[in-house]
């Protein structure tokens, strides 16, 4: 079942998706060569902290973090580390939640460590297109598929793959609710979109082939072939007014 937002529900997840998005811009100016992942977790525990919400991931499945920070092939849920100095040329996949009034936000920016090659820039730029792409599908009329559908289209075409074994969601009083939003699909598929439902659209784009491994550390998933990977996420509310992304500031 999944679970539709009154109006009052969307602006409380609207407050939460605002903190979260508000974070990963702070996050933004700390990201230069030469600083850690346990840095940049060590920021973002205390900025929760100090604008009473609670940290969504610590905790989560026994996760031990507020933030996963995964570089170049790591593809997502990389456990902030010491031993993890960003370097000139990377790319760092950021993604934190909070739990505000009860209520979660999710999301998750890629962003480049000083200059990078023209190609990660690409797989970034046509990753967040995706992202965006999608969250137009969002609306009255269309089904799930049509979402889910989008972002593979956009990948693809542009000559990347997509992951599979991880996908978007739907959000409220809990991080992962129904519906699982998939980043590959087929349009005219799935439930019909109806207002009031949420969900955080995540691609995750892969700049080879498309299998992922998880490490030994039961969390950092990588790309098989050692290709650069790139994940977007926002959270958007079905509307009368067509899609509202709730992490928007
Ligand atoms: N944004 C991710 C998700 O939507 C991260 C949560 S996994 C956690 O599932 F373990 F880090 F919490
Ligand atoms: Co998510």
């Amino acid at each position: 079942m999944i679970i539709c937002k009154s109006a009052a529900e969307i602006e409380k997840l609207r407050r939460s998706g605002r903190m979260v998005r508000e974070l990963l811009e702070e996050i933004k100016g700390l990201v230069r060569p030469g600083v850690t992942t346990l840095d940049l977790e060590n920021f973002v525990a205390k900025r929760v902290k100090e604008l009473g919400a609670k940290p969504a991931f610590k905790g989560y499945r026994g996760y031990p973090c507020c933030l996963c920070a995964s570089i170049n092939s790591e593809v997502i849920h990389a456990i902030p580390s010491p031993r993890r100095a960003l370097r000139e040329g990377d790319i760092v996949s950021l993604d934190t939640g909070v739990i505000l009034d009860g209520y979660y936000g999710d999301s998750a920016v890629t962003l480049p460590v000083g200059a990078i090659s023209d190609s990660a820039q690409r797989l970034l730029k046509v990753t967040e297109e995706a992202l965006e792409l999608a969250i137009q599908k969002a609306r009255l009329g269309n089904r799930l598929g049509d979402v889910c559908f989008t972002v593979q289209q956009h990948a693809e075409k542009n000559g990347y793959s997509v992951v599979r074994e991880f996908v978007g969601h739907g959000i409220g009083k809990a991080m992962h609710e129904e519906p699982q939003v998939p980043n590959y699909g087929q349009a005219g598929h799935g439930p019909v979109l109806k207002p009031g439902m949420v969900f955080a659209i995540e691609p995750m784009v892969n700049a080879g082939g498309p299998d992922v491994r998880v490490l030994g550390d039961n969390w950092t998933a990588v790309t098989v072939d050692g290709g650069l990977s790139a994940h977007f996420e926002h959270m958007v509310a079905v509307t009368q007014n067509g899609p509202d992304v709730l992490t928007r500031i």
